[in-house]
């Protein structure tokens, strides 16, 4: 059935993904020598990083001279509610101000004082000033940085490339095959190795501050099919600030930089509502306490009109606005025709981040699957159950290095390659089934369902009974995707890479409920009204191996350097309804 020549490409290392981490991987490996090939689902200029407002973390020192690596560390073990890794904490911690030198060395146009050191914010739950930025454009800046480098290195990116699959024999990687979605070719791909930079899956929920085609998944299927595992993926961070109009764009972030910079929030009464909920930090409080706090006042009755809270921003100095929010300022006027510097913002809880991923290895993230690697939202570890803003902007600095690093060596250490003929026409099968897919089931409808299923069940506050009523929900979108019609057109082959989205969707939200369901407890993103307390005995991770299939993962005592840098984190304020 494939009518056309496959396109047959040879190199030693492939990459998923044309966003930070992919691109800091390959540049990596192309610094030492190697060759690599970046592809990707969007164009590079324009791939999710760029969409990563507010900052980077690396405790530099430049504002607050306190401020250490252990520090960090510990603000993010304390704030990931014990779940995170604390081999993965130190590795990107201790590692942070090298990946900000990287990114200065490569012209990163940072904010910076008068005296030429580089500016520093607050985020929330961080203890000191460690929040490097551009404006409000640090991930696009970051973007644009590493495209100009990665052009300098002359690496080869095809961003108009859909990996269907990761090609495996034995457990050992040896490629991956897709599809052109301008022209429908096909690309036969092998590699050594294969870097997964593929995103998270936040666009399974309706409000998300992910863009259609953006972290529907992909990464989790493409490792699970290869013989990867997921570990967490109930983890999911909720967003305080995601706009709540145009519908067409409900969820599109506004920057926790907003709140940064002294941004408030109130209810529809006025209120000042954090006080009720982190009377220490207010504004200022970690990203779960704050969804959580604005999910209440709405559900309460306290919303505005529309479902949402104000955010306000316009007692700052406009001079302020205009240096430190930029994006803030023309995002609200181009949506909605409003000037943050005059008016509040409507905004309510939008998925934003996938805390929980792709199952890797601390010292190089490794899968498990020979030759395969996970890097960036794809991979899981540092986050636990609450992670710190800007946190993930630089462990895509710090394990892109780490990746390209152990997948050049994992390369060079092998003598042959071998590959199955059978995994491959299984993946060129699977591409031709769809393309004559004629049935009456229309992909875009049945994401829509998915992505209510998802939000009326699996949302900020989740419950044993709607928890098991989206698992049903979803097995009746898996039967209905029997019927699928998929109909590429002249305009490209869209309508084919949005099943092939499906069905790592559906995958993404089957290991979502999973784990949510068996995570009987309340603690950081993951609010269980029936389990309404932080159980000591689920201090561990979730790993998923397919439907039904979870382990417990033991966590690593937090070591004792960093251990007596963490505060007491009172859950007061949590599931206060
Ligand atoms: O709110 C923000 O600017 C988001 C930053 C992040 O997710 O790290």
């Amino acid at each position: 059935m494939v009518t056309s020549p496959e396109h047959q490409i040879a190199t030693p290392v492939l990459v998923i993904g044309t966003g930070g981490s992919g691109l800091r991987g390959a540049i990596e490996l192309a610094e030492r020598g190697i060759d690599v090939l970046v592809v990707g689902k969007r164009p590079k200029a324009d791939a999710h990083t760029t969409l990563a407002a507010g900052g980077i973390n690396a405790a530099l020192s430049t504002m607050d001279a306190e401020d250490s690596w252990h520090q960090h560390a510990a603000d993010t073990i304390t704030e990931s509610y014990l779940l995170a890794r604390p081999d993965t904490v130190r590795v990107v911690t201790e590692n942070a101000a090298r990946g900000i030198e990287d990114l200065e060395r490569w012209g990163m146009p940072f904010a910076r004082e008068s005296d030429g050191r580089i500016s520093q914010r607050f985020f929330g739950a961080h203890t000191y000033r460690r929040t490097a930025f551009a404006g409000d454009y640090t991930g696009l800046e970051i973007q644009r940085t590493l495209v100009n480098r990665a052009a300098q290195l002359r690496i080869r990116i095809i961003d108009t490339c859909y990996v269907t699959r990761i090609l495996v024999r034995d457990n050992v990687v040896f490629g991956a095959y897709g599809f052109d979605l301008d022209d429908g070719g096909r690309y036969v791909i092998r590699a050594d190795a294969v870097i997964v930079a593929a995103g998270g899956h936040t666009r399974i929920w309706r409000r998300t501050s992910s863009r259609r085609d953006e972290n529907t998944g992909d990464a989790f299927r493409l490792a699970v099919l290869a013989g990867g595992r997921i570990r967490d993926p109930e983890l999911v961070q909720f967003h305080p600030s995601g706009l709540i109009e145009p519908e067409n764009a409900a969820g599109t972030l506004v920057s926790e930089a907003a709140r940064g910079e002294g941004g408030i929030l109130r209810n529809a009464a006025g209120e000042r509502f954090m006080v009720r909920y982190d009377p220490q930090r207010m504004e200022l409080s970690t990203r779960d306490r704050v969804a959580l706090a604005a999910y209440t006042e709405i559900k309460e009755g306290r919303g505005t009109p529309n479902g949402g809270v104000w955010l306000d921003v316009s007692h700052l100095p406009r001079e302020t606005i205009m240096r430190r929010l930029p994006r803030v300022y023309q995002t609200m006027l181009e949506m909605q025709m409003l000037d943050i510097t005059r008016d509040p913002v409507e905004i309510a809880p939008t998925a934003h981040y996938s805390m929980g991923g792709v199952w890797v290895r601390p010292e190089d993230h490794g899968t498990g699957v020979e030759g395969l690697y996970a890097i960036g939202e794809a991979s899981s570890g540092l986050h636990g159950a609450n992670r710190l803003g800007g946190n993930s902007l630089i462990e895509l600095l710090v394990y892109g290095r780490i990746v390209g690093e152990a997948a050049a060596r994992y390369s060079a250490s092998l003598s042959t390659q071998r590959r199955s003929e059978g995994a491959l026409s299984d993946a060129r099968a699977e591409i031709d089934t769809l393309l004559t897919a004629d049935g009456r089931e229309n992909v875009r409808a049945l994401q829509r369902v998915l992505r209510n299923t998802m939000t009326e069940h699996a949302g900020v506050v989740r419950v044993e009974a709607g928890i098991r009523a989206g698992l049903s929900e979803l097995d009746e979108v898996e039967d209905r995707m029997a019927n699928l019609g998929v109909h590429p057109d002249a305009a490209g082959f869209q309508d084919l890479a949005h099943a092939f989205d499906l069905k790592s969707s559906v995958i993404a939200a089957r290991a979502t409920l999973d784990a949510a369901l068996e995570r009987r407890e309340t603690r950081g993103c993951h609010n269980r009204s029936d389990y309404p307390n932080v159980d000591p005995g689920l201090r561990a991770n979730l790993v998923w191996s397919g439907p039904g299939r979870l382990e417990r993962e033991e966590i690593p005592d937090v070591p004792e350097d960093i251990a007596q840098l963490m505060r007491d984190v009172s859950t007061d304020g949590k599931l206060v309804e």
